[in-house]
């Protein structure tokens, strides 16, 4: 092992040598400099060589309340390792969990009442499939349980009553463990999480995955047939799932998992009807719905979850991200009264722990998130913002390579095309030559942060801290305006 001394550490080659970035091509560094970024304020980041960059990716969807909070939520750190650095969420509870879980259940919307502590994104889906995995087999346990009298079950009386149950009990139950998630959807990079991800560049090197899921089509428009109204747009979305169900066998899906609007691919938002209409097939089929919300909540959409914005009514709520603004590690899900409900019996429990889940430092970071959140009106502050960062987006159209805006909040894409009239979109070696072979590298120099991305059609990903305001979109502008109108010339 080579050992540096951390005083004489040479950041940059130290980066080369010893660090491995996620998602990242690391052989791309021989010739190039590591980006090493070092301090943030308010919607900006400052790199090792004293350069400013507009973060409008707020990290990643993630730094809700930009980077100057961290006195604040360092002290609310500090108080939290005085009095308890550690404990566990297996079996006992401590104050910031407990404050934090009555928070989120005051925030989210209807009866989703319960919250399930991890420390991420992907665990949260992880834990969200299992959750439903468990459900309908803790409630199955729960209906032949109830056949059974106390006296019963004691043995005392009624054996009859107790024979039908265990001959029951040993019957093949309907095993529901089944999920269905969309096209280029990503849900994290666990396992279980990675099988539902719609994603195959990300999925095909780990195959095979869980085979239990099944994609269908997200709510990209922007390719459909142009003569498509939104209502057979939603018939078409709505029938292609039920399909889906059925082919699968309607007994063994236990969850349908999607974003209220789709990340990946670049800010899928519904079609009138659409989230009304899965509520509506998974209830006619006793699946559970859950809305991944680790982008959509805790403001991005101008609410505090974006369920709350297309009135999904899930049964279940996966978080992260905007939770503690990233200031912390923290992760959960949320579960309604009727999810939670079979595992209030007596003897039974979800069989899922993380040892970090709950941690006290996290959750009292996320506390005082929200708290900063609620004072500083952050939500409030997306909702009269949202219309001018539009406005202030769309003088981009102009552009011959902008094809399409979509999004909502302070949640954007702009879709880049090689052609606007026929929404030609560009090949896999022009997405790599106008991607990564120019316009990464030429926003970084310009100073701005987004995101280039093609795991669906090349678009441009817009996510700003919370607390961007007129400046900081007039700067994302200028920006993308000279650098897309050099990609447009080009690619010509
Ligand atoms: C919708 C969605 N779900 C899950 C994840 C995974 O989260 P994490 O990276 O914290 O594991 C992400 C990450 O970007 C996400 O966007």
């Amino acid at each position: 092992m080579t050992v540096t001394s951390p005083t004489a550490l040479d950041l940059q080659q130290a980066a080369k040598d010893h660090l491995w970035m996620h998602f990242t091509r690391m052989g791309g560094f021989e010739t190039a400099d590591v980006p090493i970024i070092v301090r943030g304020d308010g919607c900006y980041l400052e790199d090792s060589n004293g350069k400013r960059y507009l973060d409008a990716l707020a990290g990643l969807f993630s730094v809700n309340i930009g980077y100057s909070f961290g006195e604040e939520i360092g002290q609310a750190a500090l108080e939290q390792m005085r009095e308890l650095p550690f404990y566990t969420n297996w079996s006992y509870a401590h104050p910031r969990a407990i404050e934090l879980a009555a928070e989120i259940a005051s925030l989210a919307p209807g009866d989703l009442n319960r919250v399930f502590f991890c420390s991420g994104g992907s665990e949260a889906v992880e834990s969200a499939w299992k959750l439903a995995r468990q459900y309908y087999l803790a409630r199955g346990e729960k209906q032949i349980l109830g056949l059974v009298t106390p006296g019963a079950r004691a043995g005392a009386q009624e054996p009859e009553v107790v024979h039908d149950a265990i001959v029951a009990a040993a019957q093949p139950m309907p095993r529901r463990y089944k999920a269905i998630g969309r096209h280029i959807a990503y849900h994290g990079t666990t396992l279980g999480a990675l099988s539902i991800n719609g994603i195959p560049a990300i999925r095909t090197p780990f195959e095979p995955l869980l085979a239990e899921v099944r994609h269908v089509s997200n709510t990209n428009r922007y390719h459909r047939p142009a003569k498509e109204t939104e209502a057979e747009f939603t018939g078409f979305l709505l029938a292609e799932l039920e399909q889906a169900i059925l082919a699968m066998g309607p007994d063994t899906v236990c969850l349908v998992h999607m974003e209220p609007v789709q990340n990946a691919g670049g800010c899928f938002t519904p079609p009138a009807g659409y989230w009304q209409g899965v509520r509506e097939i998974c209830d006619r089929y006793d699946i559970l719905l859950s809305a991944d919300e680790v982008i959509t909540a805790f403001g991005r959409l101008g609410h505090w979850f974006g369920s709350e914005r297309y009135d999904i009514r899930p049964d279940i709520v996966t978080m992260a991200k905007g939770l503690s603004s990233s200031y912390a590690a923290i992760g959960g899900v949320i579960a309604t009264d009727k999810v939670m409900e079979p595992f209030l019996g007596a003897t039974s429990m979800f069989s899922h722990g993380i040892t970090f889940g709950g941690h006290p430092v996290m959750t009292a970071i996320a506390l005082k998130n929200i708290e900063i959140m609620k004072r500083e009106r952050i939500v409030e502050g997306v909702r009269e913002n949202e219309q001018a960062f539009r406005n202030t987006l769309a003088q981009l159209l102009d552009l011959p390579i902008v094809g399409d805006l979509r999004g909502t909040g302070y949640f954007y894409a702009l879709e880049l095309v090689k052609d606007k009239d026929t929404r030609e979109t560009f090949s896999d070696e022009e997405c790599e030559r106008l991607l990564r072979g120019y316009l990464s590298n030429a926003l970084f120099d310009a100073g701005l942060i987004c995101r280039a991305d093609d795991r669906g059609d090349p678009v441009l990903q817009i996510s700003p801290p919370l607390v961007a305001g007129q400046a900081e979109f007039d700067e994302i502008v200028g920006i993308l305006g000279e650098v897309l109108a050099e990609a447009a010339t080009l690619m010509r």
